[in-house]
């Protein structure tokens, strides 16, 4: 049993215990027949009905439910899940219902309320469930009134402030605030958590406590689940843990806890620890493996060292999962594991092993379903068919091991079903029996140097194979016939020639189809326009992009880049309302500005850099550009002309991104794919501009970019320009644009490359340029700029040729001093244009949007949970350096 089924038990059983069926009589009827509710209380409910767009509300399906209790008639139990819209308001006739005793609201669409206060109205309630319905704001104290509740659920909502006052509510025994930003110190002096004795389950994960663990969390010793996995908890975990002598499940993964491992030795009933993604050292207690019911054991990413000494006990462990990856163990560890006879899964990935791993030492895990031995070295031997491995394996990560011959051990792998062998330095042609195993579902060969398949033509043809990637080997001639259920086929950077096969069109099922960086020829097929994801950049395709695309499209991604397509954009595209990537740079495309994909509501990138486009790249008398979700913007290089009004960067998306300094979602990402890239869905992009760092796997989910070079558009450059927030990258050069650089590019603070180059931008350069901090490259030469050139070191640390040739530039890098020559000082702006800027700074920027990143979250710790690879988590990955 899987971690997470354990929870969905645990949450059943509690149920069972606080909604006891016998206290409430069951009506699953409509109004007129509630025979058992008295009237006014009937019509308090409509009421509150009435107050929402209840007309998905379905009192009949077994989700939404009224009961009343069969002797007062009273409403004493209510469950609408997920179909009222509107506004919870204070005046609510919900909070009429004083008898409720169980009240389940999950998952509606309460639109940005706040927690009414008036919920202490409801003073009998016993079970609140809010779960999951965009509250915001802070719990109001008034919730302390609910002395009666032994079941709270404020999870999934946009939540604030300090843990909420709780105080008096004695009889709680489950406790859910996950996933809110709940933020602050758990001061056991002020906050009222500790005081919650009766506290069974606990969860306080994704949140942004910044705590340490006090010591008083071993007065909660009736907890039996304690959840506080990601939310910046740091510090050592207090020696009290050892007084939770009911814990059976123990989250602390992804947090910033440092020292030993914590004394969890004597929680006998503990069946899941996991500690994941921490800073713990140390040595494991010898006695951890032995634990009685202990099932689930994940210290992966960590620095945890030594060995296990294996204690002299009769009863073998029932360890079933066990992730010991990213940690300094140098193999160590990994002699005692082969008595770990129960283990089904078992991660030692990135174990810094001394020596090569022998895969003879897991023979005795005859359970094992998953193994993960990425980024180890191997021994060669072990990995012939005369090995003896557990032959259930279902899923194997050989990544990154340094594998120079193809593993032959396969070949008894009756039901693996998902093997990763890439990253390695396999030479020649994949074996024709890999397509035999009969269970293969996914196939990973990416970065090696195979140069074939071994077999006849329709070696392929019969394979079970769903998911087959090849990409970034040395495959030649024509690409293969494909097994007929395949789903993602991903080639790139190959050399395959020839034309793509019509034959693709036959696999109905095929939605991803990635053969970008080859030789292939000819025109591309119309079934493209079918497809999901469609990459075939570089490559020498000729005749134009199919006019195909229908009104049910699901067409997220095309990148037909560096080809030789002629003709105009299909005009079909604006079917696709799916689309986020529109890559066709490098063609000889010769077409107008498409302004009528702004349909495509959820464009994030479009690049149209190096064709043969023209005419204006804004509409006359039209304002703001208007693609919504814009970020990544590059039309280099064509024949645009006209000039931009100037709120033409109003309302686009980089002004309302959500930056995250650290990389979060990034490292959220290597999470889910256990520290590796996983080639699924990876959008990447060649981004060239210069001082830009792309450090790998930098997520072009946050970011923005727009490079506008080599055309010939002329007039001023919009101050809205300085809205765009989230901008790292701006090239204008190359133009003929005219007028004073705009001052508002001094809130560009994320800009790392600024290119104004070869305009003919007149004035001085604003002074707060000189203090963007990321600043990496600024080219301002070739205008007709003067005065003092703005100090900081982000500036004077750049060549002198980026401010060459303008009408009197002075100062460093420049020779010239101000000082004595008869530039004019830095002038300050003049009045009207003082006003122009504060104008600009005023303009209203959307709000900020958590959304994405929780339910990121939320898809990734799904993942992390059940360890299977899961492809719907739309990862935008990283630059083409990565990709290839
Ligand atoms: C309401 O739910 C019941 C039970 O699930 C179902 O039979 C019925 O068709 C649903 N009614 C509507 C209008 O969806
Ligand atoms: C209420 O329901 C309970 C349980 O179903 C039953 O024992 C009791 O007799 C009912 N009371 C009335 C007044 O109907
Ligand atoms: C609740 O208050 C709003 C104003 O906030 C008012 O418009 C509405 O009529 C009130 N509803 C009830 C049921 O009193
Ligand atoms: C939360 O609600 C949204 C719809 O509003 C839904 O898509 C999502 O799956 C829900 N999340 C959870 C964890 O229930
Ligand atoms: C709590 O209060 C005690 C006594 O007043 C004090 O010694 C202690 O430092 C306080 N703890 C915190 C975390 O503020
Ligand atoms: C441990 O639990 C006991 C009750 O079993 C309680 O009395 C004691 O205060 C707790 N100790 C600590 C250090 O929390
Ligand atoms: C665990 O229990 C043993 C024996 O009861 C005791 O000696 C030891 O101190 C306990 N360890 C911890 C960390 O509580
Ligand atoms: C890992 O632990 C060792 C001691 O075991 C310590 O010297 C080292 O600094 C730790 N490294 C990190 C990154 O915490
Ligand atoms: C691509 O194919 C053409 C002939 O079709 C050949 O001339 C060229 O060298 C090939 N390029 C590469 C990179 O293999
Ligand atoms: C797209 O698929 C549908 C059926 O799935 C098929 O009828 C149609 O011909 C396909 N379009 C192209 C251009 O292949």
């Amino acid at each position: 049993m899987s971690e997470s089924h354990l929870h969905l038990h645990f949450l059943s059983l509690l149920l069972l215990c606080y909604v006891s069926p016998s206290s409430f009589s069951s009506l699953n009827i409509d109004y007129s027949s509630y025979v058992a509710c008295r009237p006014y209380q009937t019509q308090v409910l409509t009421e509150f009905m009435n107050e929402f767009d209840s007309s998905h509300c379905n009192l009949s399906d077994p989700y939404n439910r009224v009961w009343c209790d069969n002797s007062t008639g009273a409403v004493t139990m209510l469950r609408l899940r997920a179909c009222l819209s509107g506004n919870l308001k204070p005046n609510s006739s919900l909070f009429r219902l004083h008898h409720l005793r169980y009240l389940d609201l999950y998952q509606n669409n309460f639109i940005s309320a706040t927690l009414p206060s008036e919920f202490d109205n409801l003073n009998r309630l016993e079970v609140l469930y809010l779960s999951n319905n965009s509250f915001v704001g802070q719990v109001p104290s008034s919730f302390n009134n609910l002395s009666l509740l032994s079941y709270l659920d404020l999870s999934q909502n946009d939540l604030t402030g300090s843990f909420p006052l709780l105080r008096n509510l004695s009889k709680l025994s489950f406790l859910d605030l996950n996933n809110n930003h709940f933020s602050g110190t758990l001061n056991p002096n002020i906050t009222s958590l500790f005081e919650l004795y009766n506290l069974r389950y606990l969860d306080l994960s994704y949140n942004n406590f910044s705590s340490s663990l006090p010591s008083e969390f071993g007065n909660l010793n009736k907890l039996e689940i304690l959840a506080l996995q990601s939310s910046d908890f740091f510090g050592e975990v207090p020696p009290t843990i050892s007084n939770l002598t009911s814990l059976t499940e123990l989250y602390l993964d992804d947090n910033q806890l440092t020292g030993s491992f914590p004394l969890v030795q004597n929680l006998t009933m503990l069946s899941v620890i996991e500690i994941a993604d921490n800073h713990f050292s140390g040595t494991i207690p010898s006695s951890l493996l032995t634990m009685p019911s202990l099932l689930v054991l994940k210290l992966r990413g960590n620095n945890l060292t030594g060995s296990i000494k294996f204690p002299n006990s009769s009863t073998p462990s029932r360890l079933e999962y066990l992730y010991l990856g990213k940690n300094p163990f140098e193999g160590k560890i990994i002699e005692p594991i082969s008595k770990l006879i129960n283990l089904k899964l078992l991660d030692l990935s990135l174990l810094n092993t001394s020596y090569p791993i022998d895969l003879n030492l897991f023979s005795s895990l005859e359970s094992l379903l998953h193994l993960d031995l990425s980024g180890n070295s191997i021994s060669p031997a072990s990995l012939d068919s005369k090995s003896d491995i557990p032959i259930n394996l279902e899923i194997l990560w050989l990544q990154g091991c340094g594998i120079k011959e193809f593993p032959n051990i396969l070949k008894i792998l009756e039901k693996l079903e998902y093997i990763d062998i890439s990253g390695n330095i396999i030479k020649g042609k994949v074996p024709e029996w890999l397509w035999k195993l009969p269970r293969l579902n996914t196939v990973f060969l990416t970065n090696n140097s195979f140069n074939g398949l071994e077999g006849p033509v329709d070696v392929l043809v019969n394979s079970s194979v769903k998911n087959l990637l090849l990409g970034q080997n040395h495959f030649e001639g024509t690409i293969p016939l494909l097994p007929l259920s395949i789903n993602v086929f991903s080639a790139s950077g190959n050399r395959f020639t020839g034309s793509i096969p019509l034959s693709i069109c036959n696999y109905r099922s095929l939605t991803q189809l990635k053969i970008g960086y080859n030789n292939l020829t000819g025109t591309i097929p119309q079934c493209l326009s079918n497809f999901t994801f469609v990459n075939l950049r570089k490559n020498n395709l000729e005749g134009s992009i199919p006019d195909a695309f229908h009104i049910s499209s699901s067409l997220k991604t095309l990148d037909v880049g560096h080809n030789l397509l002629t003709g105009k954009l299909p005009r079909s595209l604006q079917n696709c309302s799916s689309q986020e990537f529109l890559v066709v740079d490098h063609n000889r495309i010769k077409d107008k500005f498409p302004f009528w994909l702004k349909s495509l509501s959820n464009l994030e990138v479009l690049i149209l850099s190096s064709n043969k486009l023209y005419g204006s790249i804004s509409l006359p008398g039209q304002g703001p550009l208007g693609f919504p979700e814009l970020r990544i913007f590059e039309i280099s290089d064509n024949k645009f002309t006209g000039s931009l009004p100037p709120r033409y960067f109003e309302n686009w998306k980089a002004s309302s991104l959500m930056m995250n300094e650290d990389g979060g979602l990034y490292m959220v990402y290597t999470k889910a794919t256990s520290g590796r890239l996983s080639y699924f869905n990876i959008e990447a992009i060649d981004l060239k501009y210069k001082g830009l760092s792309m450090e790998q796997g930098r997520v072009l989910t946050s970011y923005a970019t727009i490079d506008l070079s080599g055309n010939r558009i002329e007039g001023q450059i919009p101050e809205s320009i300085g809205l765009l927030k989230a901008l790292i990258a701006l090239n204008l050069s190359n133009n003929a644009f005219t007028g004073h650089i705009p001052l508002s590019l001094s809130n560009l603070g994320k800009l790392e490359s600024l290119d104004l180059s070869s305009n003919q931008l007149s004035g001085t350069i604003p002074n707060g340029i000189g203090s963007l901090s990321f600043l990496e490259y600024i080219n301002v030469s070739h205008n007709q700029l003067k005065g003092e050139i703005p100090q900081g070191t982000q500036i004077t640390g750049q060549p002198k040729s980026s401010f060459e040739g303008n009408a009197g530039l002075c100062g460093l890098p420049l020779q010239e001093t101000c000082f004595g020559t008869i530039a004019p000082p830095t002038q300050q702006p003049k009045e009207e244009e003082e006003g122009e800027e504060e104008e600009v700074l005023n303009w209203k920027s959307v709000a900020i949007g958590y959304g994405t990143g929780v339910l990121l979250g939320l898809a990734i710790a799904h993942l992390i949970a059940t360890y299977k690879p899961e492809w719907l988590v739309k990862i935008i990955g990283p630059n083409k350096r990565r990709s290839l």
